[in-house]
């Protein structure tokens, strides 16, 4: 690619492209929003990075802390990756445990104890558990991460509340924290159960556990901590809050916050030369204040529209496929039956020939330009035609994959489901 204007990208060619992609959901604005602009260029004359307390930072905090009503304090980082990291680093030191309880197939990011059991299934489920902490499922290395973090790491099954609640009272004593998206975003779209997340809130209350959501990438539909009335102790946040430009944050109750003030004796070490930087923030409190509540709701309800109506377009041209999601982030399976955790979603992705390398460059052709395992995300320039554009594209290239499909994958017709 080359440039992006509004929802379009333009490659080295000339060829424009709709971005359903933006840059992994971080990009709410799309691109060159004329607000954030106008916000970094005032910013670049006044430097880019001062690395001392700034304004701006304040400014920012109180929008943060406005919209997510569980932050009572904010600290400002460069990326998801850290802002995960640290909400587990703090719920360490203040529980004085070690373990962690993730979501099997959960992704936050690229630090060790993240990259143990995340959404890929590259892992491997053979392998000997021999020493490791009793954990439903078993714990799986990740390619570079040594061993000896899989002791510190138990897992659990997404949208399985008796699973938590077993896990916790067998071994509440060594967790420090539990960590969960309250919808998983790169594992696949798939939503938390609101009961679910409820239980698991009143769960870690009541065996003493710390509760992290991690709202990296939900933070744009709402955050849905809000919309589902739920507090966890931490939250961490990261990709449209930058405006497109790098910046995480994490936040939470006041007394585990607290253990980062440099001025107590013993505090937990936070720091980096670039967290929180002046343009990140300037750029993304213009984000911010451009996309309040009422363009949430806007850009939730034309990816909620999305959402129903690609599979009945899809259907239309004699293929089964199941959208999940919420609002403006959305994940397209192949095929149908629930999708109420990442083993279903692996599960479809299976035995699919090589119908998504295919889709995604059709689309490609068509100017459409998404995530290749599925993921859209929607950005606020985009207007009904633009998702009509998406949906007219996806009919018309399973029209044209159809034989392909009739070859290679026949369970997917709509004529072989019985439908
Ligand atoms: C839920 C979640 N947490 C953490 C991360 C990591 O963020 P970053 O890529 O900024 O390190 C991501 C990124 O995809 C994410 O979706």
């Amino acid at each position: 690619m080359d440039h992006g204007a509004g929802c379009v990208m333009t490659d080295v060619d000339g060829n424009d492209y709709l971005d359903f992609y933006n840059n992994m959901s971080a990009t709410v604005h799309g691109h060159c929003h004329p607000a954030l602009l106008a916000a970094a260029a005032e910013q670049i004359g006044k430097s880019s990075a001062l690395g001392t307390p700034v304004e701006v930072q304040a400014r920012h905090a109180a929008v943060v802390c406005e919209r997510v009503p569980s932050i009572e304090k904010v600290r400002y980082c460069n990326s998801g990756t850290e802002a995960t990291m640290l909400t587990i680093r703090a719920a360490r030191a203040f529980t004085g445990r070690d373990v962690i309880v993730k979501i099997d197939g959960g992704y936050h990011g690229l630090h060790d104890d993240a990259q143990i059991n995340m959404f890929t299934g590259l892992t491997d489920p053979t392998y000997p558990q021999e020493g490791l902490p009793e954990s439903f499922p078993p714990a799986q290395p990740a390619r570079g991460v040594p061993k000896a973090r899989m002791r510190e790491v138990m897992l659990l099954p997404y949208n399985d509340l008796a699973a938590a609640r077993e896990l916790l009272a067998l071994h509440a004593e060594r967790i420090a924290a539990l960590i969960v998206e309250p919808m998983m975003g790169a594992a696949g779209g798939i939503p938390g159960d609101v009961a679910y997340l409820r239980g698991l809130r009143e769960l870690t209350t009541a065996h003493d556990v710390l509760l992290i959501f991690d709202e990296c990438a939900t933070f744009r539909m709402g955050p849905l901590q809000r919309r589902y009335d739920i507090t966890p102790d931490l939250t961490s946040l990261s990709k449209i809050i930058g405006g497109g430009f790098p910046l995480g944050a994490f936040g939470g109750r006041e007394d585990i916050m607290a253990q980062f003030d440099p001025t107590r004796p013993g505090h937990v070490y936070h720091a980096g030369a670039f967290g929180g930087n002046n343009m990140s923030l300037a750029v993304g409190l213009a984000a911010l204040n451009t996309y309040g509540p009422a363009e949430v709701e806007q850009l939730n309800a034309k990816g909620e529209r999305l959402i129903r109506d690609l599979p009945e377009a899809a259907r239309r041209a004699g293929v089964r496929l199941r959208m999940t999601g919420i609002g403006s982030l959305m994940h397209l399976h192949w095929g149908h039956g629930p999708i109420n955790n990442p083993q279903d979603a692996l599960a479809r992705r299976a035995g699919l020939a090589e119908l998504p390398e295919l889709f995604h460059l059709a689309l490609l052709n068509r100017g459409i330009y998404t995530a290749r395992r599925g993921l859209f995300a929607l950005s606020t320039p985009m207007t009904d035609h633009h998702i009509e554009t998406f949906i007219d594209a996806v009919h018309d290239v399973l029209l044209e994959l159809g034989p392909y499909i009739s070859t290679h994958i026949p369970h997917l017709l709509v004529e072989n489901a019985g439908h």
